[in-house]
């Protein structure tokens, strides 16, 4: 999704603000750009594609200046092209822009009554003439930038510019995030903390509403009504992990190869075998606090919301407590009904996820007790939460998350056990078990990817299809779905997941000899249920690849592939199940050609509407 960097200091700004732009490369954009001043002269330069076509301009008509803004864009208003490509420029003022302006079209027929010219299709080229229409009555940009905030609806993330003020940079957020750096008198903006923390690990976190103001080797914070506020700095401590393939094509084979590392990170140290329990500690609440909550609420996107599937099947077999599951752009405008007696569990591989970020805030206006999963230390989700569970994969950059998602499956077992004795539903022996077999899971996931052969092989012959549906039958369901999203992501091939007793009511119609079947039947209490729809399947000459568990010699007979995957117990399946699956797409993807880092159109930070 789109990337600011912002430089002020003493260095040339350039070099600082386009090497903050490459760390951010791997969360998906389409386009760049970057402006600096010198003398006041205000100098930009934007290129459609990758950060290389922005170099390549950069070595031919290069920028000088010890002031500037830069920006990768990822298309949401207008097409990914030149023009369309941030920084934009309105009179004399130049922005760039994270997030979505709702009244943007309103503001820009003003403006052109005004007589203001668009260069662009976006709703941010907006704010640049917005500012500078304010300037021409306003004492100074600053104000002209409160001003023009106060006017603006929905989410912005914004550094500012302009000729009219030339030491002057101004950075402002509301609903998109925004960290600035600190390192003596230069200053570093930026909407993600890895693009500066390697300049320094001094960091102000600008919350909603704020506007930072960089002149003459200072920071003033305001609000946009104009008042002063004082802000802490925080000594960042964790360090950025370095994107390194380590011999690995590419990342996304990488994360999966490292997920028996990952999965081990999630539980060392949470795990108490003598008490048959999970040490959370980061949930601050106790086993009464635990126990005062009438209902459990999970909320997530995308890869996250399978994850949120998965818990409430562990939550409630084990626990025997309620559980919605949510999807966080439905959840926040349907007026929940959440109260201080929910406890609101928020997954977010990213901590940034707009509306799983804007469905936090509804529940917490609401009362509602959150605690959230999450990946990203210092990420906004986390901070708003009242408790987390940090999942340690680290740093995952293929777009398409596979480490993210069987970590947060861990920790959601974790904190399935925790539930479970904290209202003594597990008893200690149940959860003295539940704790051995998670000791087991790294080996087996080791052995699933030893898989590896025997599902390129299976992916071979698929690579003509255009379409896919997976099956799965109980927590099973969720994983389906979770292998068809994984499938759609990084090989362009439509793919469903439905619960297998749904074939009949409708997609059954789909089966031909074209359509591959991916029946996921591990060896649990819906096996025999499972056999009879893919039966159903088969008996309609569909093209049937079976995922069943090892020992298990009947179920894959009539299927056209077998593949045999350990037997972890119930719970913990759904891990091993996800890694074939994320294989056979990562297969499919790679024979095809694609690129499984950045597949087309996504990003890995979704953080607008
Ligand atoms: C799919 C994928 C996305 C994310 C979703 C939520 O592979 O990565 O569906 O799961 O955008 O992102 P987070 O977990 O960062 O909130």
């Amino acid at each position: 999704m789109c990337g600011i960097v912002g430089y002020v200091g003493n260095q040339d700004a350039t070099p600082v603000i386009m090497g903050g732009l490459r760390l951010l490369e791997y969360r998906g954009y389409d386009s760049a750009g970057i402006c600096t001043m010198d003398d006041g002269d205000v100098d930009i330069r934007r290129s459609a594609g990758k950060l290389v076509n922005l170099e390549r301009l950069l070595k031919e008509h290069p920028l000088h200046g010890t002031i500037g803004i830069g920006h990768t864009r990822w298309a949401t208003h207008g097409k990914p092209t030149v023009a369309n490509a941030h920084p934009h420029k309105g009179g004399s003022v130049v922005v760039v822009h994270n997030g979505i302006i709702e009244n943007y079209l309103l503001l820009k027929e003003d403006l052109a009554n005004k007589g203001h010219d668009f260069t662009s299709e976006t709703d941010s080229e907006v704010i640049s003439h917005l500012i500078d229409e304010k300037l021409k009555t306003a004492e100074s940009l600053e104000s002209a930038v409160q001003q023009a905030l106060r006017d603006l609806q929905g989410a912005y993330a914004l550094c500012i510019l302009s000729h009219k003020d030339d030491k002057t940079l101004i950075a402002a957020k509301s609903g998109s995030p925004m960290v600035i750096g600190i390192r003596g008198n230069e200053y570093f903006v930026a909407s993600d903390m890895p693009a500066i923390i390697a300049n320094t690990r001094k960091m102000v976190i600008m919350e909603d509403g704020e506007i930072a103001v960089f002149r003459n080797g200072g920071v003033k914070f305001t609000t946009t009504c104009g008042d002063e506020i004082t802000k802490e700095s925080r000594y960042i401590d964790w360090s950025p992990m370095k994107a390194e393939k380590n011999g690995y094509p590419n990342f996304m084979l990488k994360e999966i190869y490292e997920q028996p590392l990952a999965i081990r990170n999630v539980f060392a140290g949470r795990l108490r075998e003598d008490e048959g329990d999970a040490f959370l500690e980061g949930l601050n609440l106790n086993d009464m606090q635990l126990n005062s909550f009438e209902r459990l609420c999970i909320v997530a996107c995308g890869t996250s919301w399978h994850a949120a599937l998965v818990g409430k099947y562990l939550i409630e077999e084990h626990c025997r407590i309620p559980v919605d599951v949510d999807i966080a752009s439905e959840f926040r405008y349907r007026d929940p009904l959440v109260s201080n007696k929910t406890l609101v569990i928020v997954i977010s591989q990213s901590g940034e996820t707009a509306d799983t970020l804007a469905a936090l805030r509804e529940a917490k206006s609401k009362k509602a007790h959150i605690i959230s999963i999450c990946n990203v230390v210092d990420s906004s989700i986390p901070r708003e939460s009242d408790g987390v569970i940090f999942t340690h994969a680290g740093l995952e950059i293929g777009v398409a998350s596979t480490k993210a998602f069987t970590t947060q499956l861990v920790a959601l077992y974790l904190l399935t056990i925790r539930l479970g004795r904290a209202n003594g539903i597990i008893g200690l022996k149940k959860g003295q078990e539940m704790i051995s077999a998670l000791y087991e899971l790294p080996a087996l996931v080791e052995k699933t990817l030893k898989l590896d052969d025997q599902i390129e092989e299976i992916a071979c012959e698929h690579l003509t299809s255009w379409d896919a549906i997976y099956l799965g039958r109980g927590i099973s369901y969720a994983i389906a779905l979770e292998g068809a999203l994984k499938l759609k992501e990084i090989s362009y091939i439509h793919a469903d997941g439905y619960p297998s007793g749904e074939m009949k009511h409708g997609p059954i119609a789909l089966i031909d000899r074209e359509m591959p079947v991916f029946v996921l039947a591990p060896n649990d209490r819906h096996l025999v249920k499972v056999r009879s729809n893919m039966e159903e399947v088969i008996t309609r000459g569909g093209n049937v690849v079976v995922l069943c568990s090892e020992g298990d010699l009947e179920t894959g007979k009539r299927a056209k592939y077998t593949l045999l995957i350990p037997w972890a117990g119930e719970a913990l399946s759904p891990v091993l199940f996800t890694v074939a699956l994320q294989l056979l797409a990562y297969n499919i993807a790679i024979l095809k050609g694609k690129d499984v880092d950045q597949p087309r159109n996504l990003a890995k930070s979704v953080t607008v509407e």
